[in-house]
Formats: C-alpha cells, sequence, structure tokens
C-alpha cells in the first residue's frame, strides 16, 4: 500500500543518481565527492557493513502506516535522516548547498552545513531556520573560532558538530592526480573535462567559482594562498581543553563527529556534550578506521543512555537507515548520496534524494511488520 513514488523513477535509487552524475559532471568534481583515502577499503568497507546488518521481518500485522517520525534535541524531525557536511558542495552542482539547505526545511530533516561550505552560513540559516546545524572544524586561532562561533549564534544554527576526525591533512589519491586545487588552475585535464560537461561549465560561470565563503575573511594578507590557508586553519587535533572552551562559549545541542572510540565517547559524556555522529569521514580520513556499523554495534549501554547516537558513512538507502536505528542511531546521515543527487539532476536532486529515502523507510518499516521508526531496536536484528 506504498504510494510513495513521488520522483523520478527513471533514477530510483541514489546508486542510479551515482551513475547519472558520473557522466553529468567533470571527473575532477565526481571523483572530490567518490573519492576516499589511499586505497580506499575504508569506503568500501563502510558500504560492505551496511549490508552484512540483517533484520528478521514480522508479519501477522496490520503495517498501513509506518511513522518516521524522529524527535532530536527537542525537535521533531520528519524523518530519520538528513544531510551530513560537505566542504565546496557547490562544485558538484552550482547552487547545491541552498537547494539541499531549502529541500530539508521544507521536508524538515536536519540539514548541516560545513566550515567549508561555498554559501555563507547566514544565508543557509535564512532558508533552513528549523532544521540548519552547523559543522565546526576547529579553528587553530581562537580569536577566529570564537567570532565564527558568534556569526553562527547571530545566525540561529539549531545545533553544533564538532569534528574530530581531521587531526592531519587526508592524502586523496584521486585529488591528487586531478590536479584538483582552489582557486582551479586550469590544466589541461580540468580544462578539457570542462569544455565536455558544458551545462555545469556554463552554470558554474553564471554562479562564479566556488570559493570558501565562511572563512576568507580571516584569511591573512594576499600572500597566503588558499590551501596553505585550509591547511593552517584547522586545529591540529582537536583537545579536550578546547572542547571544553566550546562547551562553555555554546549553550545550545552540542555534537562531537567522527568518534569511534569508547574512551573518547566517554570523555564526551564528562565534558558535557550531547550527542555524537558516528562516522568514519566516509572512508575519506583513516583507510584502516572500522565501519561505522562495527562502531555502532559496540557502542556501550553508557554512551547510548547518555548521549543522541547518530551516524553516518556509507548509508545509502532507506533500509540502512532502518538498520541504523536498529544499531541505536536515532538520526542517520549521508554525504555523497546528496551531492550524487545534485550531481546528476541539478537542484531538482535535494528532493529526489529525499523522496527516495522516505519511500525507501517507509516500505522497509512495513515489510519488517514495524509501526514506526521509534519502535525499531536491537530486537529486529538477525540473532
Ligand atoms: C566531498 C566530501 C566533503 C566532505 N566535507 C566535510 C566537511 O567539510 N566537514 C565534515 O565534518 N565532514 C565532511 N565530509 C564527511 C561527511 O560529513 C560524512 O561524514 C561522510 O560523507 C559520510 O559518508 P557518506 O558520504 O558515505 O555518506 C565530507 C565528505 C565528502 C564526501
Amino acid at each position: 500500500m506504498s504510494t510513495l513514488l513521488n520522483y523520478d523513477t527513471r533514477y530510483p535509487s541514489v546508486a542510479d543518481l551515482k551513475t547519472r552524475a558520473k557522466r553529468r559532471i567533470p571527473s575532477f568534481a565526481f571523483d572530490y565527492v567518490d573519492g576516499g583515502i589511499d586505497q580506499e577499503h575504508g569506503k568500501r568497507r563502510n558500504r560492505n557493513a551496511w549490508h552484512e546488518v540483517e533484520l528478521t521481518p514480522r508479519y501477522l500485522l496490520d503495517v498501513s502506516t509506518a511513522d518516521q517520525t524522529s524527535i532530536i534535541f527537542g525537535h521533531d524531525y520528519a524523518m530519520p535522516f538528513g544531510v551530513s557536511p560537505v566542504g565546496l558542495g557547490n562544485m558538484m552542482w552550482p547552487g547545491a548547498e541552498l537547494a539541499l539547505a531549502t529541500a530539508s526545511q521544507n521536508a524538515n530533516i536536519p540539514y548541516i552545513l560545513s566550515t567549508f561550505s561555498t554559501t555563507a552560513l547566514e544565508e543557509i540559516a535564512k532558508v533552513a531556520p528549523d532544521v540548519c546545524w552547523f559543522q565546526l572544524y576547529v579553528p587553530e586561532k581562537v580569536e577566529v573560532m570564537k567570532d565564527l562561533l558568534g556569526r553562527v549564534k547571530e545566525a540561529g544554527f539549531n545545533a553544533l558538530v564538532v569534528t574530530l576526525d581531521i587531526p592531519v591533512g587526508a592524502k586523496r589519491n584521486r585529488e591528487l592526480k586531478n590536479g584538483l586545487k582552489l582557486p582551479f588552475s586550469f590544466t589541461p585535464h580540468i580544462v578539457w573535462q570542462a569544455m565536455t560537461h558544458p551545462v555545469w561549465s556554463i552554470e558554474t560561470l553564471i554562479h562564479g567559482q566556488p570559493d570558501f565563503v565562511n572563512v576568507l575573511r580571516y584569511k591573512e594578507g594576499q600572500n597566503e594562498g588558499l590551501a596553505q590557508f585550509i591547511t593552517n586553519f584547522n586545529m591540529h587535533g582537536v583537545t579536550r581543553e578546547r572542547v571544553e572552551m566550546i562547551r562553555e562559549l555554546w549553550d545550545g545541542p552540542l555534537v562531537l563527529k567522527g568518534v569511534q572510540y569508547e574512551p573518547d565517547l566517554r570523555d564526551a559524556i564528562d565534558l558535557g556534550i550531547d550527542g555524537v555522529i558516528i562516522s568514519n569521514h566516509g572512508g575519506r580520513q583513516l583507510d584502516a578506521a572500522p565501519s561505522s556499523v562495527y562502531s555502532l554495534k559496540n557502542l556501550s549501554l553508557e554512551a547510548r543512555a547518555k548521549l543522541e547516537v547518530m551516524v553516518d558513512s556509507g548509508i545509502r538507502t532507506g533500509m540502512d537507515v532502518v538498520r541504523a536505528k536498529a544499531l541505536g542511531a536515532s538520526m542517520s546521515f549521508s554525504g555523497r548520496s546528496f551531492f550524487w543527487g545534485m550531481g546528476a539532476m541539478g537542484t531538482k536532486g535535494a528532493d529526489q534524494v529525499i523522496n527516495i529515502f522516505k519511500d525507501e523507510i517507509d516500505r522497509t518499516l512495513k515489510q519488517l511488520g514495524c509501526g514506526s521508526i521509534a519502535e525499531m531496536d536491537r530486537s529486529w536484528l538477525k540473532e
């Protein structure tokens, strides 16, 4: 009885959107989003681990409705998934960040804006006032951090997400081979890719080259190149003391992203953190990192009781979102799924991805015999 096929059925899954995005946008943009670190084993491990989570269906039940409402930090979100922070989002498709934030507001799902977004945080807060969260890459300079947090608070963001898992810049081989740098350096490869993807190029010309607009004001002098600036911007390892300082400065919901180690979770509880996103950055930082599924499975009872547990890395279907809830994550996020949607369909891709996830969650819950996502717990796991 599901009637949620309110999306373009030429691309009925995130996998189909990925295939189309690969054809439609330059390879350096596709590789930037798709790529992982080193040999990309971690990225594959993430996907395989979700496939391995088995759920046992229950029948002899009425499943005419399946409620997806998920309450996080006192807000009733309409669905148990949201958009992970993705830096340089408008490179995938010009206007992608504003379109995704607007679609998230309309659908009532969380949208996390990256520090390194290419749309100003103030603009995003205007279009997504009820659902916008801000992701903080912690600046080395305390005064820069304070200024940035002041702007985030003033703009009205609903939660702050501090990313812990980039103590060092990543070596992503695809980006290196593509010569991807900002501002774009027009190598023959980049020029050829732009020429052979004219719709993307024209849109990019109209909107202007993407730039890290939230943080450019903190650049010192003309001589600091952008790549160097970004490297210097971040703290090389966010310390416990710095998180304490952030806790004092930010009185709203505070989330740590990229946590996988049990003692780090205990520290989070001690520091008065409200939630965690169990994540390995989508396999983009440490190729040996455990999958998020593994870390979720091994989460202590204390962490589950005291923290709002959320997850990302490798989630591609509504069924994965239901699996995540069975493992204890009240909210799932994805980065690549949404940006493949943008690459495949332009700004229309935002609603397409949201509606695919919504439909798949609905069908999965009903097929399992579960009347609401709130009821999904470990008892549904096989074994
Ligand atoms: C292209 C790209 C850029 C990203 N930029 C950021 C970022 O600026 N801040 C951050 O905390 N995480 C960033 N991430 C990680 C995502 O927030 C998220 O953890 C990851 O995408 C989840 O895995 P998935 O893409 O497999 O769904 C980025 C991921 C991608 C793919």
